[in-house]
């Protein structure tokens, strides 16, 4: 149940891709039969991306992930003078991205948060200059699911002449994600959150936009990201968007296994009450914010989140505590922090998430597991002891 920190791949995606590394490889860039085999693959794969977006083939571009794809909105359109407005929920890819950017001579403002986790229209237009060239906040975020009002935070952006970029790569297959519904200028993408591969991405770049490229080298995706494509990734993040795109729309023809958006959120739905009402001082958070439909953040008063995880791992229940990009650090979630949680609670919460391969078995199992952990390690934490003592 850890599926926002990378999610497997479906079937269909495997074999589509299969054959781009065996007998039908080629570089999309030759002149031969096999380079023009691969051209029209990748040429494929943007129209099913571009589909799910729905934009021009051609504003969109292929690059290695979400981190690239951030990366290359930020840097490829901010210079010396220009005001960034992002917010302190974002991913690292953002927010460090944000950070670099000072040391070159921008001006960057990180907006705050409600405790629900929410970044406010209000709050977003009273920090907009005149210099504001770009605002970047993520449409779902990764570690409590929350949505963000995207299309009101686009909309003030623009009234002031600022373009709007948003982070999707927790949305994709969760959520529409049609660009101009949205309202956004620029739109990042990762495979391995949506059922495609590692080390697969995309950014929407609109038409209008002009973006300078990070890297330098052949004239690859139009000139805004060069290097060899990696033809079979890029084909299965083009299946992968073509099956979110059919699940989104209820086609049960989306995979044969695959959960359905509406019955991901009753299995995460029935995962929380399950699980809360076994366990005393826990609850959701983000609770009451808008929430894409596999996330759940909770939080275990008295129980440290690393030995939970830990003890959940032994047990076959993978988990994630904070985000698992930052695992291994000693920091509490800069995300749950933002939202005003005190440091014992931010260390208290871990996150499930639910892919579209999740079974009501392993539902079942996660609520017989989570409370019985808990438990044992309340028992085991002098504090629990404390409590335990209080209690009896
Ligand atoms: C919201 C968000 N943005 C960006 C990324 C980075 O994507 P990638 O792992 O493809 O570099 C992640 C990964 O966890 C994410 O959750």
């Amino acid at each position: 149940m850890d599926a926002n920190a990378t999610t497997p791949l479906l079937p269909e995606v495997v074999e589509a891709m299969r054959p781009f590394w065996l007998e039908g490889f080629g570089n999309a860039s030759s002149i031969h039969q096999q380079g023009q085999h691969a051209r029209a693959a990748v040429d494929h794969a943007r129209e099913a991306v571009a589909g799910l977006l729905n934009c021009r083939a051609a504003e969109v571009v292929f690059t290695s992930g979400g981190t690239e794809s951030d990366n290359l909105a930020l840097f490829g359109l901010l210079g010396p003078g220009d005001h960034l407005i992002t917010s302190g929920i974002e991913h690292h890819a953002v927010l460090h991205a944000a950070e670099a950017l000072v040391e070159r001579g921008i001006q960057v403002t990180f907006l705050p948060c409600t405790a629900e986790g929410l970044v406010r229209v209000s709050v977003l237009e009273a920090a907009l200059k005149p210099n504001t060239r770009l605002v970047s906040i993520m449409l779902a975020n990764n570690e409590t699911g929350a949505i963000q009002p995207v299309r009101e935070l686009a909309d003030a952006a623009h009234a002031v002449g600022a373009l709007f970029h948003t982070d999707a790569v927790q949305a994709a297959g969760k959520l529409p994600l049609d660009v101009k519904a949205l309202g956004c200028d620029l739109l990042s993408l990762s495979g391995h959150k949506m059922y495609a591969p590692q080390g697969t991405g995309a950014l929407f770049v609109r038409r209008s936009v002009r973006l300078r490229p990070m890297f330098f080298g052949g004239l690859h995706e139009r000139g805004r990201r060069p290097g060899t494509e990696n033809v079979a990734g890029i084909v299965g993040l083009g299946k992968a968007a073509e099956l979110a795109r059919a699940g989104l729309a209820g086609d049960s023809s989306s995979g044969p296994s695959a959960q359905s958006a509406d019955a991901l959120a009753g299995m995460r739905d029935r995962l929380e009450q399950g699980i809360l009402a076994e366990v005393d001082e826990a609850g959701v958070n983000s609770g009451a914010a808008p929430r894409v439909a596999n996330t759940s953040n909770l939080y275990f008063d008295h129980v440290e989140a690393e030995a939970l995880v830990i003890a959940l791992d032994l047990k076959g229940l993978a988990v994630s505590g904070g985000s698992a990009c930052q695992s291994g650090a000693t920091e509490p979630s800069h995300v749950l922090t933002a939202m005003g949680l005190s440091e014992a609670r931010s260390r208290a919460s871990i996150r499930l998430s639910l892919s579209r391969l999740t079974t009501e078995e392993e539902v079942d199992r996660a609520i017989a597991l989570v409370p019985a952990a808990v438990e044992r390690l309340r028992e085991l934490s002098p504090q629990g002891k404390h409590l335990l003592a209080v209690s009896s």
